[in-house]
């Protein structure tokens, strides 16, 4: 059987929905106008029809969906064009022929052609995407604490934190945010349609979306975005949840203020945290840190789509040559090759050479390596990539060392 293979026009972005309401389980909807099909642009999508299979509306049945936004996400202080895949699915009856296997070969040609280096993705089971290069990009913390529990080892200043409405201080908070993530990794430029679906977007179940801002409008140096519900917790005074959906900070000052704003919640049996990174502060400030209850889980996935590309627009906090060989990649063989990268804090240089390579990595290796969420020791220790020698190994780890670990709090 052939598959016509192409973008959804936007007639067929109902089916698009439709998919992703059963691939998902409803988790984004049921109808065919769900999340799915409303966050997304038909020129962002590549899917497989059947042609022999003809809907009573005329339209050919829609065999897999797949569709990738076009995100800018930082690389220790730089920004590098992602492409951000989402919607993956396949009717249960066309599953196992390799269609997702052919949709992603050809994407990844069109995203190198778009300029977007680096692929990213939440992946539903880790199964799918390791075949295909992608490596852990970061983890998810979730920290779970009484509001009785929060005690501070400094007490600090105390400046002044005040709480809005959703997006009552959307100017301040994405202030604040394009300030927080300028020198981490992982985190999106946040458009402001991203801000309204995600982090504002309007109250769930768990209540109405507030937001908790230190200092002035004009000068505010922490936020805090959360929602509050009552008969959350099994307690007989203090049954009301806090969820706290999206927190950045300038300086300590800001981070300590928020956690005391959190902790002044009497009526507050249970604070839920679980988009935090794994290297968030809290567990150094805490009197009692094991009262976070910390629970670490999966974070978003990486694939470096370019290689070269990618290599050249990160951020390098050292200054070095090393040849980096990459002996295989059956779904890019654009990145196959022997590249010396000259990086410095001031930028970096990926050229094709024939000298001598100090280091041989796999493509998954080396995504993983990309974001800083292994390191060139770690991965060495493991033999897990080839290395010259001693020197080499060490001027590797120093070369992918990223400021903060890497982390995505967005949900895509
Ligand atoms: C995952 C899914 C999209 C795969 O679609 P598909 O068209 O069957 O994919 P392919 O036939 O191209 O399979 C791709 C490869 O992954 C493997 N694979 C597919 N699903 C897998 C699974 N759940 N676990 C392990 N391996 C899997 C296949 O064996 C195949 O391997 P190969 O390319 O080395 O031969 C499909 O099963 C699906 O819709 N699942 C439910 C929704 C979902 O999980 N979506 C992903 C959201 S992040």
């Amino acid at each position: 059987m052939t598959f016509d293979i192409r973008p959804a026009t936007a007639q067929e972005m109902g089916q698009l929905g439709l998919m992703g309401a059963y691939s998902y389980g409803g988790a984004f909807g049921d109808g065919p106008n769900n999340k799915v099909a409303t966050g997304t642009r038909p020129e962002w999508t590549l899917c497989a029809f059947d042609p022999e299979r003809i809907q009573a509306d005329g339209q050919a049945t829609m065999a897999t969906s797949f569709s990738a936004f076009p995100f800018t996400t930082r690389v220790n202080g730089r920004g590098v064009a992602m492409a951000g895949i989402s919607t993956v699915g396949t009717r249960p009856e066309y599953r196992r022929r390799g269609l997702v296997r052919q949709i992603i070969t050809r994407a990844f040609a069109q995203q190198r052609e778009r300029g977007q280096s680096v692929a990213g993705l939440w992946a539903s089971q880790a199964a799918i995407y390791q075949r295909y290069g992608f490596a852990p990009a970061g983890g998810l913390r979730e920290y779970n604490v009484d509001t009785s529990d929060i005690n501070l080892l400094d007490q600090g200043e105390e400046p002044i934190v005040q709480r809005f409405d959703g997006v009552e201080a959307l100017d301040a908070v994405r202030q604040i945010y394009k300030e927080f993530i300028a020198q981490r990794t992982g985190y999106l430029h946040r458009s402001k349609s991203l801000w309204l679906n995600n982090v504002l977007a309007p109250p769930t179940e768990d209540g109405p979306v507030y937001v908790a801002v230190v200092g002035s409008q004009t000068a505010p140096t922490g936020y805090l975005v959360y929602t509050l519900r009552a008969h959350r917790v099994a307690h007989k005074s203090r049954g009301q949840e806090i969820r706290v959906r999206d927190f950045a900070w300038l300086d300590k000052t800001a981070y300590t203020a928020l956690w005391r704003y959190l902790a002044r919640h009497d009526l507050v049996g249970r604070v839920v945290w679980n988009t935090a990174p794994v290297d968030d502060p809290a567990p150094d400030i805490f009197v009692e840190p094991r009262m976070l209850h910390t629970h670490d889980l999966e974070g978003t996935w990486w694939r470096l789509v370019d290689a070269p590309a990618a290599l050249a627009q990160r951020g390098y906090d050292v200054e070095g040559s090393l040849v980096l060989r990459i002996a295989e990649d059956d779904l890019a063989p654009w990145n196959v090759g022997s590249w010396r990268v000259e990086y410095g804090p001031e930028g970096a240089e990926v050229i094709t050479t024939h000298g001598a390579a100090d280091v041989t990595v796999s493509i998954r290796a080396l995504s993983s390596l990309y974001s800083g969420h292994s390191s060139a020791r770690h991965l060495a220790n493991a033999r897990l990539i080839d290395v010259t020698d001693e020197t080499a190994l060490a001027r590797f780890d120093q070369m992918l060392r990223t400021r903060f670990a890497p982390h995505c709090p967005d949900h895509y």
